[in-house]
């Protein structure tokens, strides 16, 4: 058998380019009893053996990060990726301090290998604060590497113009979705960063234990994986259709005598920006080693690509951009909501009434934002945050964070994006375009965008008025 690639993700941080992750830790504790950490531990100590020695966990996993903590004490070559997944709105350095302590002391070490960050929210600027507290507690030596998780694209690109030296994202990416393979593998390929993907057997679906059975109902009988997928399944156009792909990828594994959750596994592996794919595992319960351990002996030839690209096209594609699913319906989780993650969005400015209705308070990010009856009026928006530029050079990075803000003051006035009805931008000509292109984009179709006269107010290569009706 071939060893376990490995592929050096930063400087300092080659990891096993199949990650175990323990995200089924907290399933298998759904009942409210913890699992035993060290039995635990040792029963994930034969796939460390055979080369797998990167976990992955988070805050939020059950006992996941004690589990992984008690294997690296037994096993100092592993390395454990875990993650931060707060509240939105929370964005102070205490927090981000107390929340990097917890995972510190659970895994039992005082650096971590990488900490990945989900951001819940784009449009309240918290995500960024947070993002740049973990930069400074990196730079103190408390995190080895800082990886993101569920980010999309445009929020990513936007991210690494502004400084932030994320080294990958986490996102999934399987046979049944293929958002990554668009626009998030250019941005990935651009700043020389990889994906760490998931879901890529959805949850054991894609695997020949599911071939030819009938559809599973979405309910207590599915682990909380499969039931996530299976809503990824109903998305890509059903169980029929989904089988249609087992069957396609059944005839691609006779060809090299492995099973279909190899071919799933290897068709993911092989496409760019993916430095690792992440099977999950439920340690103590069925293990797929041996199987997992063939993913090194073959590589996919064109025709075996070429058939699994037409068994993918009879499905519909996954909408939206990578970690949508977290964001907007429809919420592609286990339960199909947001209840086991999130309690409330807390607005992103504070509001006041005043003689002329509601109003924000100034922040360094706009002028003014006001709300009469059904008309709001956001003026002089720009890309800072705080004494800080976000996007880099990028004109478009610069446009996206600008329109974060809007979109923020809007929220925070019981408005959305959807209700702008004329947008206007102060911009050089030379970055007109870019700012048009990121309007079409992101702007409601029915909104006049205009490039409005005089000059942005320097340091800002852009400043974005939007008038909103209710
Ligand atoms: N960032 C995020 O938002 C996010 C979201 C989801 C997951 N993740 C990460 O990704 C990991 C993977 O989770 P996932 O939910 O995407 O699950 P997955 O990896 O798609 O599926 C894992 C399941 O597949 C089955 N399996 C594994 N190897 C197999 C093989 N060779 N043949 C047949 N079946 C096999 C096992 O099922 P049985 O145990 O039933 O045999 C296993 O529990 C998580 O643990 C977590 O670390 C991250």
């Amino acid at each position: 058998m071939s060893a376990v690639e490995r592929t050096r993700l930063a400087a300092g941080l080659e990891v096993s380019r199949v990650l175990t992750g323990l995200w089924q830790v907290a399933d298998q504790e759904r009942g409210g009893a913890a699992l035993e950490t060290r039995r635990a531990a040792r029963a994930l100590e034969p796939a460390v053996d055979a080369g797998f020695v990167t976990v992955d966990v988070a805050d939020h996993y059950g006992s996941a990060e004690l589990i992984a903590g008690a294997l690296r004490k037994r096993r100092p070559e592993v390395q454990v990726l875990t993650k931060w997944v707060p509240e939105p709105g929370v964005s102070s350095r205490t927090d981000v301090e107390a929340a990097i302590q917890r995972s510190l002391d659970r895994i039992g070490t005082d650096r971590l290998d990488a900490l990945q960050f989900h951001a819940w929210s784009y449009p309240d600027p918290g995500w960024l604060d947070c993002l740049f507290h973990l930069m400074e507690i990196r730079a103190e030596g408390r995190i080895g590497h800082l990886g993101v998780t569920n980010f999309d694209a445009v929020h990513l690109d936007l991210a690494l113009q502004s400084g932030i030296p994320i080294v990958s994202n986490q996102v999934c990416y399987s046979l049944v979705d293929r958002r990554p393979a668009g626009r998030m593998t250019d941005v990935c390929r651009t700043h020389g960063i990889g994906m760490l993907v998931y879901g890529t057997l959805a949850g054991g679906l894609l695997s020949d234990r599911w071939l030819g059975v009938a559809e599973p109902p979405i309910d207590d009988s599915l682990t909380w994986s499969q039931m996530k997928y299976r809503r990824f399944i109903d998305q890509a156009g059903g169980w029929d259709r989904f089988q249609a792909v087992l069957r396609a990828a059944r005839r691609v594994a006779d060809r090299y005598g492995v099973s279909i959750a190899n071919v799933a596994v290897r068709h993911v592996l092989e496409q760019p920006a993916v430095a690792g794919v992440i099977i999950g595992a439920r340690p103590g319960e069925r293990t797929h080693l041996e199987d997992n351990l063939r993913l090194f002996d073959f590589e996919l030839e064109e025709r075996s690509r070429a058939e699994l690209a037409e068994a993918q096209a009879g499905l519909d594609p996954i909408p939206g951009d990578c970690g949508d699913e977290y964001r907007r319906p429809p919420y592609l989780t286990a339960s199909g909501d947001l209840h086991h993650h999130v309690t409330h969005f807390p607005a992103p400015y504070a509001a006041r009434t005043t003689e002329r209705g509601v109003e924000l308070d100034p922040d360094a990010g706009f002028r003014e934002a006001v709300r009469t009856g059904p008309g709001i009026r956001i003026a002089g928006v720009t890309p800072a945050h705080r004494d800080r530029l976000i996007g880099g050079d990028s004109i478009r990075a610069q446009t996206h964070f600008a329109l974060d803000r809007a979109e923020g003051a809007l929220r925070s006035l019981d408005a959305e994006m959807a209700h702008a009805v004329r947008v206007e931008a102060r911009t050089h000509e030379k970055d007109w375009p870019h700012v048009q292109a990121v309007f079409r984009e992101r702007l409601p179709s029915t909104a006049d965008v205009a490039r409005a006269p005089g000059r942005p107010s320097h340091p800002h290569p852009i400043e974005i008025d939007v008038e909103a009706r209710t």
